[in-house]
């Protein structure tokens, strides 16, 4: 979709209308009553049921949280906190409608108080006389929780190994480290680095390459630069065209002995193990690429790159990001609509996916490997300030939860 073409919908649109939340409709509910009925089979039902339990499983996480990090409920306020993870944490309950938010001060919303008993049992993950909303979300939490440690010889476990849920599932289990936050400061990850490149590579096997290929069709591109490339999964998509140059970049010296390994045979692919920041090229490219890693930069240091992609990037050449963006829900709309995916069941799903979205957005403001998470306005910015506009805009998955943008210069 042309990103004019967006923005001047963008401007039409009537945010003040009201929204209906998919998880509220009698037709979803019935669906959910169903799958409830059908239960843990291999059925297209499993995976409605999997999915009605996981805003709860993030509902809960938020609620333990609150009550391990605030003494005032009803009065949670940023003293000496980090600002990013604060803000980002707040927004997360709030669109999970736990929490709401008054003049900058938020609080927790009445159907998850409790007494002092019972949060202390709650920050165990133990039962207790909770009221019913408390109650449903916990049921939900070990549910899910159930579903991400189950072995694979189990009717569950069988289910959780087919292609439809192993990304799911993986997903579930990196959430969980938001068990771990610190409100005050970056923590390291219970993983190592290249979790997120594995995790990368899943995601695009199943849910980003068919839609890259689709939206490349039409394009042929000479030299190709691969920022963060992690496992190569772009490069693989050019390697075989004779006459393209492909130069990648990673940082992590393990996942680049892996690259090294991987194209031997292939004279047109180079790998660099530097950082982006600190390399030199002498070219310029074509087209840059540039998937799931502005979060590991810092405003500053997307300044520098920029600056420097404007110096490497032919005239006529363009940057494609891939990455999703918080606070994008009325872009989601707009765009799905275009490609006329906005039925209900999409749109439930959707609105789960945005719940996981906010919470990988937390995530990338918490963990120490992440510089901060990404966001719309602050990156428009950036592109303007080096001499960049966004061009065009496509779904990079069939959940509308990230994004190709072709970037190319103003
Ligand atoms: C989440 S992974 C995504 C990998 C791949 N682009 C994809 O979408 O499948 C991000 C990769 O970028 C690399 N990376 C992060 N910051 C980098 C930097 N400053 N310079 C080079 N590589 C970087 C990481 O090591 C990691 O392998």
């Amino acid at each position: 979709m042309q990103y004019r073409l967006l923005e001047k919908k963008y401007q039409l649109y009537d945010a003040e209308r009201d929204y209906k939340l998919p998880e509220k409709s009698f037709r979803i509910n019935l669906l959910i009553n169903l799958a409830k009925m059908t239960g843990i089979r291999d059925t297209p039902f499993f995976q409605l049921l999997l999915f009605s339990k996981i805003k709860n499983y993030l509902r809960f996480i938020v609620l333990r949280q609150v009550y391990i990090n605030f003494k005032n409920v009803n009065r949670m306020v940023n003293e000496g906190m980090n600002s990013n993870i604060f803000n980002s944490f707040m927004k997360l309950g709030i669109v999970l409608d736990v929490i709401s938010v008054n003049e900058n001060v938020y609080s927790l919303k009445n159907e998850y108080q409790l007494d002092e008993r019972d949060f202390s049992q709650l920050i165990k993950f133990e039962s207790a006389s909770y009221p019913k909303t408390v109650e449903k979300i916990l049921a939900d939490y070990k549910f899910v929780e159930a579903v991400t440690v189950t072995n694979s010889d189990s009717k569950l476990g069988e289910i959780m190994r087919k292609k439809d849920y192993v990304y799911i599932k993986e997903v579930l289990i990196y959430l969980k480290e938001i068990n771990k936050m610190d409100i005050k400061q970056q923590i390291s990850p219970s993983f190592s680095e290249d979790f997120y490149t594995d995790l990368g590579e899943l995601a695009f096997n199943i849910y980003t390459k068919d839609n890259y290929k689709k939206f490349i069709e039409n394009r042929s591109f000479k030299k190709i630069l691969d920022i963060g490339c992690g496992n190569g999964n772009y490069i693989d998509i050019y390697k075989g065209i004779i006459g393209t140059q492909i130069v990648g970049v990673e940082r992590q010296t393990k996942v680049y002995e892996k690259l090294t390994q991987k194209y031997k045979d292939n004279s047109n692919v180079t790998i660099h193990n530097k950082d982006i920041i600190d390399i030199h090229f002498d070219g310029k490219f074509d087209m840059i690429n540039m998937s799931y890693m502005l979060f590991y930069l810092t405003y500053e240091e997307k300044i520098s790159l920029f600056t420097k992609l404007k110096e490497i990037l032919h005239e006529e050449g363009s940057i494609i990001v891939c990455q999703y963006y918080p606070d994008f829900n009325i872009h989601q709309e707009l765009i799905a609509r275009h490609y006329k995916n906005w039925d209900l069941i999409s749109r439930f799903k959707y609105d789960i996916c945005n719940s996981i979205l906010q919470a990988e957005v937390l995530l990338n403001n918490m963990l120490i490997d992440f510089a901060q998470a990404e966001e719309w306005n602050s990156f428009l910015e950036i592109l303007n300030f080096c001499g960049f506009k966004v061009d065009e805009i496509s779904p990079a998955d069939d959940t509308y939860y990230s994004y190709f943008i072709t970037i190319t210069h103003i």
